[in-house]
């Protein structure tokens, strides 16, 4: 398989460039040209020159570097089931829906005078062109708060899709207290909330979560503390507030590996993330006398991340050697407009 891979890659020479998420298994991102959190990767989709890019991540991020690629170019997801969860978790008949309550309850109107949308990466294009329209805009992990900063410079609320704790983390970093933060659920009537309530907010957090760092809990990083005395414990913000709390560093995927690159060698972490990253990790700081070891030893992967396996990826490249794009993602063009906008301005704000 990784003959056939490698053989794919040489024929296909210049016109593919293959971008690799931290988080796939390590049969495919040693394929990867270039390897990054989201945000990192979004900027090389703009950046790619070839005819095609091959996505090693799952589907929004693929959406998105279509959405940043240029005319003649084709992003290619090895395999469509890699979608994402948390994504999942909001639809746009959902928010619209919800945009709806808030502009009946007077709180903002139609063109986003009121209340500043800001969705996460994670989140499907419909819902980023539903952002980019109402004057809002998308963020990654990386910088979550740089878009809460330009959201609050806007508008005096923010609505945060889909995922509450890196809402909530990134809130409460800039000083906005707990009790100023609601949770709009949307299987409820009107999310849940009392007009009070909504009116009092600064943020409201939609009601999504990534199942992979929700698991992680507090008495994890106790347990990890009271066995490691030394210990660095550092966790990505989708983990809960009160795990973000107990920890010595919060970061995306890219800034989790920055803190353990640049700290002294002896140094030992408990690291809050996928699994497929915290083992290479381990595997990789290994020669420079760090230890890295996972926050919860039953820690879960990635299963849709894990989707993307060399069997895909030898399939993609096999094809496109021949002629055949296959596994196109390809946003409409009505919703690539807006959605393009809301990425531009992540982009500018960085
Ligand atoms: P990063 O942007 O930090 O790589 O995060 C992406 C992601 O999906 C984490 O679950
Ligand atoms: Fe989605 Fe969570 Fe997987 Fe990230 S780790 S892609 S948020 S399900």
């Amino acid at each position: 398989m990784d003959d056939r891979i490698a053989s794919a890659r040489e024929a296909l020479g210049r016109d593919c460039v293959v971008l690799g998420h931290h988080y796939q298994r390590d049969e495919v991102i040693r394929f990867a040209d270039f390897r990054g959190d989201s945000y990192k990767l979004a900027q090389l989709a703009a950046a790619a020159a070839g005819k095609y890019i091959v996505f090693c991540g799952v589907h929004f991020m693929a959406e998105s570097a279509d959405i940043l690629s240029h005319a003649g170019q084709s992003t290619i997801l090895p395999d469509l089931n890699a979608g994402c969860s948390m994504a999942d978790m909001a639809e746009i008949t959902q928010v619209e829906d919800c945009w709806e309550h808030l502009v009946a309850a007077g709180l903002t109107n139609d063109a986003g005078e009121g209340i500043t949308p800001i969705t996460y990466m994670n989140s499907t294009a419909a819902i980023k062109a539903f952002c980019g329209e109402r004057g809002g805009v998308v963020c990654t992990s990386s910088n979550a708060g740089a878009a809460f900063k330009w959201g609050f410079a806007k508008n005096s609320k923010v609505l945060f899709l889909p995922d509450q704790h890196l809402g909530r983390n990134s809130g409460y970093a800039m000083g906005i207290p707990l009790n100023e933060m609601v949770v709009w659920d949307p299987y409820l009537i009107n999310g849940g909330l009392t007009p009070e309530r909504l009116k009092t907010a600064r943020i409201i957090l939609w009601k999504g979560h990534c199942s992979v760092h929700q698991r992680f809990l507090p008495e994890h990083v106790d347990n990890v503390r009271s066995k490691y005395p030394d210990i660095r414990v550092i966790v990505h913000p989708e983990c809960r507030w009160e795990v973000c709390q107990r920890a010595d560093g919060i970061g995306s995927t890219e800034g989790l590996l920055k803190m353990i690159r640049t700290a002294p060698a002896g140094t030992m972490f408990a690291v809050g993330t996928e699994i497929h990253l915290v083992n290479r990790m381990g595997k990789e700081f290994a020669t420079e006398a760090k230890r890295v070891i996972t926050l919860d030893d039953s820690g879960c992967l990635c299963t849709t991340m894990f989707r993307i396996s060399p069997q895909h990826l030898c399939w993609a490249l096999e094809n496109l050697v021949d002629g055949n794009v296959v596994n196109r993602i390809k946003v409409k063009d009505d919703v690539k407009h807006w959605a393009r906008v809301a990425l531009d301005r992540m982009l500018e704000i960085q």
